[in-house]
C-alpha cells in the first residue's frame, strides 16, 4: 500500500495514527509466520510479509511473538462476596491484565436476590465506566429467575449486548438457583439467542459436608477442599449438561477442575450436544497438596478447590482433545487481611485467588515451553475461542484486517520471576510466588494504541471501552 499518508483525518478534528509492526512472528489459532502488521487508528489495516507501507511509528518486533490480545472471560472485579469485596477494582484489575497481555476481560454482574437485573447492571456499569484501563464486557449472573427477569433478559441482549447469563448451582442463600429456575432461564435464554454459563457444583451436598466438618471441629483450610469432593462437581456438570441438552440452550461450564466433570461433558458430546468448557490456569498448574500447610493454604481457597495431579493430566488432555475450549483465571483476589476473616473457620475464608496478570505468561512457560500445548492452541484458548464463544469475533481474538488492533508482542526467551512485590494486582501475595517463568509480555497494543511498553502502563483509567457482544447461539 505505498503512498498512504502518515496521518489522515478521521472524524472532525481527529488525527488518526498509523503504526507498522515489522518482522514479528505472528501467531493465530491457525497461523504461524513471520511478517508485518499495519495499523490505522484503532484497527488492523493489513497483515503480510514485507509490507511496503510508511507509518508514523515503526515497531521492530524481530525475535518477538505477536498474537491477538488475550481475553479473560472469567474475572470478578470489586465484587461484593462473602462479606467483603474482591480487592482489584476496574482500574487496578484491568491494568494488571494489560501488563500480562490480556486486553479484554468479561466480568460477572451479580443480581441480588429480590432485586432486578438492571439494578445490578447499573451498579457494575458505574464501577467500570470511566475506571477501566483495558476493554471489558459483562456476563449477567441470574440469582433470582422470575417473570420480571425474563423481560429484562431481552433488553440486556438486544440493548446492552450482554448475551451470556450465569447461574450458580452452589452458594445457597446468596447466589444459588434451583433446577426449576435453571430450566426456566435456559428456555428464555435459548429463545432470545443467548447462552447460559454455570458454576457447576452441587451446593446442597457441599453445604452438608461443610456443616459436618465444622460440627466435628475440622476448621483448617484443607477442609474447604475436603468439603467439595470431585463428585460434587461431576454430578452438577452432568446435570447442567443434561438440562442444557433437554432445553437446547447453548451451555458453557466455567472453571472446570476435574476428570469427573470433563467426563460429563465428554458423555454429553456423545449425544451430539455441545457444552463448552473452560478451565483456569490454577487448575492446570497447582494441586491440592497446597492445602496441607496450615493457614497458608487459605491463599488457594477457591471454589471449586484445587484437585489432584490426575485431574491436571485430564485437563491438559481435554484441551488438546478440544473438549475444553478456554483457559481463563476466575480472578477473584483478596488481600491477606481479608483471607484472615476465616482464620478460625475455613467456611469464612473469602473464596478466590489472583491470576489476571500472569495467566498468559504461565500458560506459555508451563504449557507451550514444556510441550503440553502448541503455540496455536495457546492463542486459541486464550484469545480466539473466548472471542468466538462470547460474540466478539472477529473484532477481537485474531490478527486480521478490520479487527481491533489488540496485539501482544511477547519475548519467548526472557526469564523472570513472579513476585507479589512487583506484580500489579492489588493483592499482597501471589499464588505463584517465586515461580521462574520463561516468556514475557513486552509491548501491548489496545485498539491501536501502545498501552504497555516494557513494564510501564502508558494509559490512564477510563481508557477501557465497554464491548457489546453479539449473539452466537453456541456456534463457533
Ligand atoms: O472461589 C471462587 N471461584 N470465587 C469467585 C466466585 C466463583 O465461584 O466463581
Ligand atoms: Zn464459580
Ligand atoms: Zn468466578
Amino acid at each position: 500500500m505505498p503512498g498512504l499518508p502518515l496521518f489522515w483525518r478521521g472524524n472532525e478534528g481527529e488525527v488518526i495514527m498509523s503504526i507498522l509492526i515489522k518482522n514479528a512472528h505472528i501467531i493465530g489459532a491457525a497461523e504461524n509466520f513471520t511478517g508485518d502488521i499495519y495499523i490505522q487508528g484503532e484497527s488492523i489495516a493489513a497483515v503480510g510479509k514485507n509490507l511496503d507501507i510508511q507509518a508514523e511509528k515503526v515497531i521492530d518486533a524481530t525475535g518477538l511473538l505477536a498474537f491477538p490480545g488475550c481475553i479473560d472471560p472469567h474475572v470478578h472485579l470489586e465484587m461484593p462476596f462473602m462479606g467483603t469485596f474482591s480487592s482489584d477494582n476496574y482500574e487496578t484489575g484491568t491494568r494488571a491484565a494489560l501488563h500480562g497481555g490480556t486486553t479484554t476481560v468479561i466480568d460477572f454482574i451479580l443480581q441480588s436476590q429480590g432485586h432486578s437485573l438492571y439494578e445490578a447492571y447499573n451498579a457494575w456499569s458505574g464501577r467500570a465506566n470511566g475506571h477501566a484501563v483495558g476493554d471489558y464486557s459483562f456476563h449477567m449472573a441470574v440469582t433470582d429467575f422470575n417473570e420480571n427477569t425474563s423481560k429484562e433478559i431481552i433488553d440486556l441482549i438486544e440493548k446492552e449486548g450482554i448475551t451470556s447469563f450465569k447461574i450458580f448451582m452452589a452458594y445457597k442463600g446468596a447466589l444459588m438457583i434451583d433446577d426449576k429456575q435453571m430450566v426456566g432461564l435456559m428456555n428464555e435464554v435459548k429463545a432470545r439467542g443467548g447462552m447460559v454459563t454455570v458454576h457447576a457444583t452441587n451446593g446442597d451436598m457441599i453445604d452438608f459436608l461443610i456443616a459436618k466438618n465444622r460440627a466435628e471441629g475440622k476448621l483448617a483450610p484443607i477442609y474447604h477442599y475436603l468439603s467439595q469432593p470431585e463428585i460434587t462437581e461431576a454430578e452438577a456438570s452432568e446435570r447442567f449438561a443434561s438440562i442444557a441438552g433437554y432445553t437446547g440452550c447453548p451451555g458453557y461450564i466455567v472453571h472446570m477442575t476435574c476428570e469427573g466433570a470433563l467426563n460429563a461433558v465428554r458423555d454429553n458430546n456423545r449425544h451430539n450436544q455441545k457444552v463448552f468448557a473452560e478451565t483456569c490456569i490454577q487448575y492446570l498448574l497447582l494441586d491440592a497438596s497446597l492445602y496441607e500447610q496450615n493457614f497458608e493454604g487459605a491463599k488457594w481457597v477457591m471454589s471449586p478447590p484445587l484437585r489432584e495431579k490426575k485431574d491436571q493430566e485430564a485437563l491438559w488432555a481435554g484441551i488438546n482433545q478440544g473438549l475444553i475450549q478456554v483457559v481463563a483465571t476466575d480472578h477473584c483476589p483478596f488481600k491477606w487481611e481479608q483471607k484472615l476473616l476465616g482464620k478460625d473457620d475455613f467456611s469464612k475464608i473469602p473464596n478466590g485467588h489472583p491470576a489476571i496478570e500472569h495467566r498468559v505468561e504461565l500458560l506459555y512457560s508451563e504449557g507451550v515451553r514444556k510441550g503440553r500445548i502448541t503455540l496455536n492452541k495457546f492463542v486459541e484458548v486464550l484469545s480466539t475461542n473466548p472471542a468466538k464463544i462470547f460474540g466478539m469475533f472477529p473484532r477481537k481474538g485474531c490478527i486480521a484486517p478490520g479487527s481491533d488492533a489488540d496485539i501482544v508482542l511477547f519475548d519467548p526467551n526472557e526469564e523472570h520471576t513472579i513476585n507479589a512485590a512487583t506484580h500489579h494486582m492489588n493483592t499482597d501475595y501471589s499464588g505463584y510466588e517465586g515461580w521462574k517463568l520463561t516468556g514475557k509480555t513486552k509491548t501491548v497494543l489496545l485498539r491501536g494504541q501502545v498501552v504497555i511498553d516494557d513494564g510501564k502502563c502508558l494509559v490512564e483509567k477510563g481508557n477501557g471501552k465497554y464491548i457489546k457482544r453479539n449473539k452466537v447461539e453456541g456456534k463457533i
